[in-house]
């Protein structure tokens, strides 16, 4: 597996590519991979002749009281996963190679990056939307995969693709979860044994939702609102839990049948994300 630290060299290994005809598939990562990561990675290779797994822990979609500083790095273990995996090429820029100190652009998707985890987490995605973006044009893949755990994020570049005109498919793949329901994430690790131990109870209150709806509840509100009191009785802090429809994030209609429903919930300074579709 080739490892380019550098956007030159990159460039003229697409480049490469591109005379040779070979498709590019990419999957952005802040590394630290796990089983929802490496999932996205067999997908990419099933798609594509060449694979390129980007690994950057991008400061810009970091607020300045979250954990940039702490997130965690495990380039040289990520590195072992990706070779067994087959990858031809990881990209692992440094911050300064993504953002020189004169860098001013910023790519924004209003709207969809203002509600949900964006009313908490100011600019988290125009960072997000900036960095992919800038990993577009630098691999000008056909295709790019990302989670369905982080679905506003999913949905803000499907957004930006469209809106855009960026010439590649977003693929949007399933959550991947530990055994007891949690959804994977790099940021579980923070939690101490007491909140791991409760922490399904997210995806169970989310699976309880998604029967009362399946089921023909319609009153969203309330059962949300009963769904927020169970998970504050057992010591999380919700921030939203909320249902949307699935390819807008507006709030649905009795009309809509394409739901999806979102939550965001902190166990001590952890901030934990989770969501399931209701069809
Ligand atoms: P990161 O959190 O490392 O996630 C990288 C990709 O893995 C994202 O598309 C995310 O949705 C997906 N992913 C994470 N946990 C998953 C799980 N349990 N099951 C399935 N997929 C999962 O998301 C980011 O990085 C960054 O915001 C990034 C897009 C790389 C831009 O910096």
């Amino acid at each position: 597996m080739k490892i380019i630290e550098q956007i030159a060299e990159l460039r003229v290994q697409v480049a490469g590519w591109q005379k040779d005809q070979q498709t590019i598939a990419l999957v952005p990562t802040m590394g630290n991979l796990h089983s929802g990561h490496l999932a996205l990675v067999e997908k990419a290779r099933q798609l594509a002749d060449q694979v390129v797994v980007s690994i950057f822990v991008n400061p810009l979609q970091f607020g300045p009281q979250e954990d940039f500083a702490t997130y965690p790095r495990t380039e040289s273990s990520d590195a072992t996963q990706l070779r067994q995996l087959e990858v031809a090429t990881l990209f692992l820029p440094k911050v300064s190679e993504m953002y020189p100190s004169d860098s001013l652009a910023r790519v924004t998707v209003p709207i969809l990056s203002e509600q949900l985890c964006g009313k908490s987490r100011p600019g988290h995605f125009e960072g997000v939307a900036t960095v992919v973006t800038k990993l577009f044009h630098l691999v000008q893949p056909q295709f790019a995969i990302f989670g369905q755990k982080d679905f506003q994020q999913l949905t803000i570049i499907r957004q930006m693709v469209n809106d855009l005109n960026f010439p590649l498919e977003i693929i949007g793949l399933p959550t991947i979860r530990e055994s007891d329901g949690l959804a994977m994430s790099s940021r579980n690790q923070y939690l101490s044994p007491e909140q791991r131990a409760i922490a399904p109870q997210i995806y169970q209150t989310l699976s309880r939702l998604k029967s009362q709806i399946s089921m023909g509840g319609t009153d969203y509100n309330s059962l949300c609102h009963q769904a927020q009191q169970q998970l504050e009785s057992r010591g999380f802090i919700v921030d939203y839990i909320t249902v949307r429809t699935q390819n807008t994030l507006a709030l649905p209609t009795l009309n809509d049948h394409n739901l999806v429903i979102l939550v965001a919930a902190f166990l001590g300074k952890t901030r934990l994300i989770d969501n399931v579709m209701v069809t």
